[in-house]
Order: C-alpha cells, then sequence, then structure tokens
C-alpha cells in the first residue's frame, strides 16, 4: 500500500503574496519593455518592416554596438588567463604586467581577498593620487563587480529602515530608485534644471531636503551622477563645491558616480572628482566615489570591472563595507585587472604605448564628433530641443507630444506619452530608445534617451529615420 500523502501546501512563491512587493515595485527601465520589444522585433526580422535590424540607442554597451575593444586590456587578460601565450609573441609590457600580477596573485582562477588584490588596490590608489594631485590610501579602495555593485553596497548599508532617504537626481540613472525601492528606502527627489543645461543648483537641493525632513524622512546622503547620466552635464569645481560645503552642513554622505569621468567632450569644462575638491576644502564630508570599466573609453561592460573609494569614513563603516563584499567573497579578476589597466595604463616608452593612444583617441574623437552630430540634429526636429552632451554617452531630447498622442498613450495604459513614443519610433524605424519617464522627469514634460554608440556610418541613418519617423507622428496625432 502506498503511504498516504499530506495534502501539498500551497507553493510558497505563487502563493497571493509570496513575491517580495518591493521588487515587485522595482523598476529598471534600461531593460525595461521597449528592449523586450525590440528583441521580439528582432525575431522577426527581416519580415515585413522598413528596416533590416534594430539599432541599439538604449543603453550605453559600446561594444555591444560594434566599438572596438582595446589590445592592451585584451592581451593582458588573455596572457593571464592562458600564461602559455607569454612563449608567443605579446608585446614587453604585456608580459611585464601579466608577470607581475602572476607574482602577486594566485591567477585568475582563484578568490581574491574581498576588497580585491592588494596589488591592484595600491596601484589604483597611486593612479588616483595622480589624477587627483591628493593623497589615496589603498585600504579605502574596494574592487567591486561594475560600478553598480559598489552603489548598491553604500545604499545598503545608508538604508537602516523606511524612514531613511536619499537623494537622487532627475532625471537619474534607474539603478538608484531601483536599489532604493528594493531597500524600501525613500527616494527624495531633486531636479536637475533643463533650461539651464540640466544644471545642479543647490538651491533646489536645499528646498527639497527640507520638504522631505518635513514629510519624516531621514534624509542621509546625496547621489551625484558626473558626468551625467542620462543628462550629459558636466558639473564645475566651483558647482562640486558649493555641493560639498551644502552636504557638510547638512550631514550627507556624498555618493559620487564618477564612471563617465574619461567621456567630456567640452574642453572648458575638465573633469574634477569630488575627492579632490572634498580633500583640498578639508571637508569632513563622508564620501563614496565610484568608477567603472564599462565606460569611458574602455568599455569593457561585460568584463564588470568596478571600484569605489571612500573618504572620511570611521572604520566601522569600512569593515561593514568589507563584510558586506565579503559574503560574495570578491569581485571577478578579469575585472580588477582591467581596472588596473584602465588606472595604470601603457606609459610612454613602452611597447605598448602608441597604440593604446591610438586607439584610445579614435574613440573618443568619434564619440565626440557622434554626440554634436545627433544633439544639432535633434534640435532641428519640430518641437524637440536637445542639450548638448558635455559628458557621458546619451542624449535625453525634450519632445513636445501633441495632446492626441497623450490621450492614445493613456487609453493605451502606458506610464506616460513618451512610451507610445519610444514604441512607436521602435516599430517604424528599428531604433531603440528608451522613454523619459524611465528616469523620471519634470511633470509635463515628455523626452527619450538615446546613446551616440552606434558606429559613425549609421548616424547619418538614424537621424534621417527619427526625422521622418518624427514627422510623421506629428501628423498622425496631430
Ligand atoms: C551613471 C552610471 N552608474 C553606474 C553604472 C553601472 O556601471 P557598471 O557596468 O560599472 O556596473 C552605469 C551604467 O550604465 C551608469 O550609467
Amino acid at each position: 500500500m502506498p503511504s498516504p500523502r499530506a495534502t501539498p501546501r500551497q507553493k510558497s512563491l505563487t502563493s497571493p503574496h509570496g513575491l517580495n512587493p518591493a521588487l515587485q515595485r522595482m523598476d529598471y527601465a534600461v531593460r525595461g519593455e521597449l528592449v523586450l520589444r525590440a528583441e521580439a522585433l528582432a525575431k522577426r526580422l527581416p519580415g515585413d518592416y522598413p528596416f533590416s535590424r534594430i539599432v541599439y540607442c538604449n543603453i550605453g554597451n559600446p561594444q555591444s554596438v560594434g566599438q572596438k575593444p582595446l589590445t592592451f586590456v585584451r592581451q593582458v587578460v588573455a596572457g593571464l588567463t592562458h600564461p602559455e601565450l607569454l612563449k608567443g609573441d605579446l608585446p614587453d609590457d604585456v608580459v611585464h604586467r601579466v608577470e607581475m600580477f602572476l607574482g602577486r596573485s594566485h591567477g585568475i582562477g582563484a578568490y581574491t581577498e574581498s576588497k580585491g588584490l592588494p596589488l591592484v588596490r595600491e596601484r589604483v590608489a597611486k593612479a588616483l593620487r595622480k589624477r587627483d594631485g591628493v593623497s589615496a590610501d589603498p585600504d579605502t579602495i574596494f574592487l567591486t563587480n561594475g560600478a553598480s555593485e559598489g552603489v548598491k553596497v553604500l545604499l545598503q548599508m545608508i538604508i537602516r529602515g523606511p524612514d531613511d532617504g536619499v537623494m537622487i537626481p532627475i532625471p537619474q540613472y534607474p539603478l538608484y530608485s531601483a536599489t532604493l525601492t528594493a531597500l524600501q528606502g525613500r527616494i527624495v527627489e531633486y531636479y536637475l534644471n533643463e533650461s539651464q543645461g540640466w544644471r545642479l543648483d543647490v538651491n533646489e537641493l536645499s528646498n527639497r531636503l527640507r520638504s522631505a525632513r518635513e514629510q519624516g524622512v531621514t534624509v542621509r546622503a546625496l547621489c551625484v551622477i558626473n558626468p551625467g547620466n542620462p543628462t550629459g552635464q558636466v558639473l564645475t569645481r566651483e558647482n562640486l563645491v558649493e555641493i560639498v560645503e551644502f552636504c557638510e552642513r547638512e550631514g550627507l554622505v556624498i555618493l559620487a558616480d564618477e564612471v563617465y569621468q574619461k567621456n567630456v567632450y567640452v574642453d572648458e569644462k575638465p573633469f574634477v572628482s569630488f575627492k579632490k575638491v572634498v580633500t583640498e576644502l578639508g571637508s569632513s564630508v563622508e564620501l563614496a566615489s565610484f568608477h567603472s570599466v564599462s565606460k569611458g573609453l574602455f568599455g569593457e561592460c561585460g568584463m564588470r570591472g568596478g571600484f569605489l573609494e571612500v573618504v572620511n569614513m570611521e572604520q566601522d563603516a569600512l569593515d561593514m563595507i568589507y563584510k558586506t563584499l565579503s559574503v560574495s567573497l570578491c569581485s571577478n579578476i578579469v575585472g580588477q585587472v582591467a581596472i588596473d589597466v584602465m588606472m595604470t595604463p601603457p606609459q610612454p616608452g613602452e611597447e605598448s604605448y602608441d597604440l593604446f593612444v591610438k586607439e584610445t583617441s579614435d574613440i573618443y574623437e568619434s564619440l565626440k564628433r557622434k554626440a554634436g552630430k545627433l544633439s544639432q540634429a535633434l534640435n532641428t526636429f519640430k518641437g524637440v530641443s536637445c542639450n548638448p552632451s558635455e559628458g557621458a554617452m546619451y542624449l535625453f531630447p525634450r519632445v513636445d507630444i501633441p495632446q492626441k498622442a497623450v490621450e492614445e498613450a493613456a487609453r493605451r495604459g502606458y506610464a506616460s506619452a513618451d512610451v507610445l513614443y519610444c514604441i512607436e519610433l521602435l516599430e517604424a524605424t528599428g531604433i531603440c530608445t528608451v522613454p523619459g519617464s524611465g528616469f523620471g522627469q519634470a511633470e509635463g514634460t515628455y523626452h527619450f534617451r538615446t546613446t551616440f554608440l552606434p558606429p559613425e556610418d549609421q548616424i547619418d541613418g538614424v537621424v534621417t529615420r527619427m526625422r521622418d519617423f518624427h514627422d510623421k507622428f506629428l501628423v498622425k496625432y496631430s
């Protein structure tokens, strides 16, 4: 006789309230509905569409749209992965770098210290001293899986309960809103001023902080993205000083997202790090800054290399970052090595130097040309205005969407009329962008975010197809 079985219990995750509601509420537009539609559409191509492929302008993932990897970083990673290659004809400086790593690690197949290899942290500190002209301590540097991991660790530390909040820019990169939602912390929005080139105004910070406090939020940190995503503005040193002084006065931690520090296209606004300003002012403000190999001129998004540097934090805080990172043992070693190469590239006189300079300047000059070309073109579209991209990899044009389109979007249940705009743009042209509503925007305004990463010879085609679509959209909903 088979033994009687107990009545099965309802499955845990499929029960009506089985999933974490905070994660259900969490949204990440950059990989959201538009991308899913684009992927579905790609599978139907070539079909009955006026285009033969999807142009992915939705995400800052340069190598996915044709950017070539830099030779030096790939050679170092190759040599480390398979040291037999060192017997071949790799350049001397590659061999030297690989031997240095092999001599001070157990190779890429072994876990490292949870903060990352001491060798890399020492060399990052040295490179930061050179960048900023102020001291840097390897013990305050933590290597992470991309900048994202560092941001998440800091936000986890900061949000202690449901009344704690963090100020984030609007528009923002949705890593911040998504993580804060998941942590059930409070999002305190501050708006960048679009009519002044997405300026970060300290009066706006003050007003938003005051009103958040009046509503019972314990505001603990301010996040600044410089250069901005999706907005592309670069902050001046004067602006950084004001922000540091504001945070010091108000007791806020600064979370400085500086992953686009090498993507600055305007000579009059060189990148200045928060670390430099905090140190030069002698400020006691607590700061965490984030950097990554995904952006800049490396574009090695898949290597997941990042680091965070903290300043003015007590040992308790450093210990907690360490403990949190140690739960996942260590960041991946390829990413750690890529960070080393990015922070200390080949130097003059070394064998790889000329090629490295050529490859990086080609990428930089091309990004700069594409940024200018696309923003100038967008500004000639009827009802579109677009601040130029001073930095980063994106444009965030504002679009006057006709009332009928607003009504149609509402009828279809879209979160905003720019969702309708981006869906129709995708379906008419194959160009995949992200609706402005995914980043946040001032009430009653509509935007979309586009990268300017596709190869230069595709940019003219992108502009023509966008313009054609835009004109038809206006007629359709007039
Ligand atoms: C402003 C900003 N911060 C952080 C990240 C995350 O980068 P990573 O690939 O290093 O995790 C991105 C990625 O697009 C970004 O735009």
